[in-house]
């Protein structure tokens, strides 16, 4: 079976692998990219998922832009020591070729599902406010999208920007407090899962080797963020949390799922931080389940992710 879906991102190195997996699978039908700030600006964003595109021979791939900013806080300043000021470890890139489609992010997302009722899968990798505000120009959309993959959070694994806030929830609660809790099918892949997974350089050679002129890119940026693992975290590796969310959709028997009730925390110490009700479970007050019930990623077999990764990335090079 193909899935048609739009890869909501901010790339970012690890978003590129997952980019990368999402141009190439033939399980995948990519739709488009949409864009939004986080591990760069929007605008960069935008330069490097058209891009990736190009260099993967899938120009055709229309890319829009979106957010800029979160919902309600202040923005805080992108993390260069971890992607590079250019979201790809600062190597030197190639010119783009193409543009970006000219509608906005939330309106490609609108007008994609809305043409497809029931199909499209929306994968969502980066902060939260191109779906947020797609859910408020159409509302019904929650009934149109097949389901919502999204790359963030943490139910017990504490937080990689906080100790309790993941970065794509805590660069913007707001928004993902309106996605987690929308009502539409949704899997929240989060560091619980992800932080089970290392890539290690053993893996990139291999996607190197597999991805032609792409691959360059990836294992460039790749080598960039491997020093921010083996600095700051002690991993020789790094975790390719974005490239997960793709992982969950084809090889769901990777993952240990359960259901639950999310509450994301919007303001004061714990912001970004996303609490987790198991379904079924009786708590001191009803308010605990009061939002709809979702799966959450509780473990991944991290091994198994990590290989299926380079599996993908090194078999399928870039059209001849
Ligand atoms: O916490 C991991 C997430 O934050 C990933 O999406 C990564 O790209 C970073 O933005
Ligand atoms: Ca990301």
């Amino acid at each position: 079976m193909r899935h048609p879906i739009l890869f909501d991102t901010d790339p970012g190195v690890d978003d590129a692998q997952a980019i990368a997996i999402a141009l190439c699978h033939p399980e995948l039908e990519l739709l488009g990219l949409t864009t939004t700030y986080g591990n760069v600006d929007v605008e960069v964003a935008t330069h490097n998922a058209l891009l990736l595109a190009q260099l993967a021979g899938r120009a055709d791939v229309p890319v829009a832009q979106g957010a800029a900013a979160p919902l309600v806080k202040t923005r805080h300043p992108p993390p260069a020591h971890i992607h590079g000021a250019n979201g790809l470890g600062d190597i030197a890139l190639p010119e783009v070729q193409g543009k970006a489609d000219p509608r906005s992010a939330a309106q490609f997302i609108v007008d994609t599902v809305n043409a497809r009722p029931g199909e499209v899968t929306l994968v969502a990798v980066g902060p939260l406010g191109n779906l947020a505000a797609a859910l408020q120009l159409d509302p019904s959309l929650t009934e149109r999208v097949k389901q919502v993959v999204i790359m963030g959070g943490s139910i017990r694994e504490g937080g990689n920007v906080t100790p309790v806030a993941e970065a794509n929830m805590f660069n913007d609660p707001h928004a993902a407090s309106r996605v987690l809790t929308a009502g539409w099918p949704l899997t929240l892949v989060g560091l619980d899962a992800t932080h089970r997974c290392v890539l290690t350089a053993e893996h990139m050679a291999r996607i190197a080797a597999g991805q032609g002129d792409l691959g360059q890119v990836l294992a460039g940026s790749y080598a960039f963020y491997r020093d921010f693992y083996r600095e700051f975290l002690d991993i020789d590796g790094c975790c390719p949390h974005d490239s997960c969310a793709l992982a969950w959709l084809l090889r769901p028997e990777l993952f240990t799922t359960a259901r639950g009730h999310l509450t994301v925390v919007t303001e004061g110490d714990a912001e970004g931080q996303t609490l987790f009700a198991p379904a079924g479970r009786a708590f001191i007050e009803p308010r605990w389940a009061r939002t709809p019930a979702i799966t959450a990623c509780l473990n991944a077999d991290g091994p198994g992710v990590s290989d299926w990764i380079a599996d993908v990335l090194a078999g399928a090079g870039p059209p001849a």
